[in-house]
């Protein structure tokens, strides 16, 4: 391959990454632009977060975060992919997201990862790796946020790449832990101004219980005619049939046992301890015994906020117990309980009650110099007030008062600087209020002090 040229052929632009990109070789070292435009986009299905909008992602990430800080919860970084195993293991081979929506690909030497569909697995597997579950200090409370992948069919509130906020509390089965996450969750939601959402909860009993549930379960299920598919689902998983949306299925399946008359001693004492701690703390709920997770590892309770106003997919968090997991994936029999949440759909719901998150302005102060001078001076009012805690801004380019100004608006500042070779002689600048368009002078000198006392007032 010939190397690139330092200036595309015939263009006279510096040589760029996307010039780079639009050019194509000839034998003979020359060089071709085929194109000017470039037809990259992201991954179907796979979200930009660009500014403003960015804010809101941002705050509502931030902001459910806060709110397991809140409880002690400390912060997890998992890695983005791990080995397919832990997730067909940890998840279960028969749901949805391992038998149809992972990100598999095998790696050079032929090992089978997977991109992280969620994160209570990956939690597990940190904590048995790193010895946590060892440490004597239980329940060990761990927070994570970010990107997870699903091969889902995209659609508004359905992505292949979704961010969460999880948290995940191990090794001890109290039910004022149940609570407390849930609490957590239903907190994060309302600091953010959420308020249209409910708690759907149930028990989905443990070890002793479950199973005989199941067998019962199944038999009513067999004894319906149900079309094949819905059968072979009801001898792998029969719970799933209980969540067809079908309304014949539903007609069919209205008298069918449920769980939450069917648990253990223990379970059931287990289950009436959280509401009565969610009452003692105020969290509404209600019990919804039909309710069914699409992962397979929830035991006792288990939980869903809905958001009424999204549509389909109106799940903005879940979460439940997961008592058998981490001896399934080879660690101590250690209890646990946490919850996900989707920030991408928070967000659509704060949308939807008109409560957008966050704040799209960029900067609170934005600087106006007209002329070389003023620029110098104002770059350095903008690094005193940027080291005092201020988000600053400038004009740069050279685009005159009018296009300064223009962009001032567009910052969202509270604040602009306006700097011209006239004020530089009187050691002054102008401050323009940007809600009310009054202007002031200052003295130079004391600008930091004036901005960082008026926008401390509000
Ligand atoms: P999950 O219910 O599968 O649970 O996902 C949690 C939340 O992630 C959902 O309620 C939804 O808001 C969001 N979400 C899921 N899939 C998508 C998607 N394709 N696009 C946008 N948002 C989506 C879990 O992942 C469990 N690991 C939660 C957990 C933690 N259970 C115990 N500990």
């Amino acid at each position: 391959m010939p190397s690139l040229p330092e200036t595309a052929p015939g263009c006279g632009e510096p040589r760029t990454l996307r010039n780079r990109l639009d050019l194509v070789a000839h034998g003979g070292g020359n060089w071709t632009i085929v194109t000017k435009t470039s037809s990259f986009t992201a991954p179907k299905g796979v979200p930009d977060y660009l500014p403003p909008a960015s804010s809101e992602f941002v705050a509502v990430r931030d902001g459910l975060v806060h709110a397991a800080r809140l409880a002690g919860y400390g912060h997890i970084e998992l890695p983005v992919f791990e080995q397919t195993a832990l997730f067909a293991r940890g998840v279960g081979e028969s749901t949805d997201v391992v038998s149809k929506e992972m990100w598999t690909f095998a790696d050079r030497n032929g090992e089978s990862f997977t991109l992280r569909p969620e994160g209570t697995a990956g939690v597990m597997r940190a904590v048995i790796q790193h010895g946590l579950d060892k440490s004597g200090q239980l329940p060990i409370k761990l927070c994570y946020a970010g990107p997870f992948f699903r091969y889902e069919n995209p659609q508004a509130g359905r992505y292949r790449q979704l961010q969460q906020v999880g948290v995940e509390a191990i090794g001890v089965d109290d039910p004022a832990l149940d609570a407390e996450v849930i609490a957590i969750a239903d907190a994060g939601f309302r600091a953010l101004g959420l308020t249209g959402f409910r708690l759907d909860i149930t028990s989905l009993g443990d070890d002793t219980c479950r199973p005989q549930y199941r067998e019962l379960l199944q038999d009513f299920l067999f004894g319906l005619p149900l079309d094949e598919e819905t059968k072979r689902r009801a001898a792998i998983n029969p719970l799933r049939v209980l969540d067809d949306k079908r309304p014949e299925v539903r007609e069919l399946t209205a008298n069918a046992p449920l769980m939450i008359d069917h648990l253990s001693e223990s379970a059931k004492a287990h289950f009436e301890q959280v509401l009565g701690h969610l009452d003692a703390l105020g969290v509404p709920y209600t019990v919804n015994p039909r309710m069914v997770r699409g992962l397979d590892y929830y035991t006792k309770t288990t939980f869903e906020f809905v958001h009424d106003g999204l549509g389909a997919q109106s799940g903005i968090g879940g979460g439940g117990r997961y008592d058998g997991l981490m001896a399934e994936l080879g660690g101590q029999p250690l209890s646990g309980i946490g919850f996900g949440i989707g920030v991408d759909r928070t967000v659509l719901a704060l949308r939807e009650e008109g409560k957008p998150a966050g704040d799209p302005a960029r900067c609170d102060v934005f600087g106006a110099p007209l002329g070389d001078a003023a620029k110098q001076r104002l770059v350095v009012v903008a690094a005193q007030l940027r080291a005092a805690g201020v988000r600053v801004d400038l004009a740069y380019g050279g685009r005159g008062m009018k296009g300064a100004m223009k962009a001032a608006d567009r910052s969202g500042a509270r604040y602009t600087l306006v700097l011209g070779d006239r004020d530089l002689a009187e050691n002054s600048v102008g401050v323009k209020d940007m809600s009310t368009g009054e202007q002031r002078q200052v003295p130079l000198d004391e600008v930091v002090g004036v901005l960082r006392e008026a926008l401390a007032a509000g």
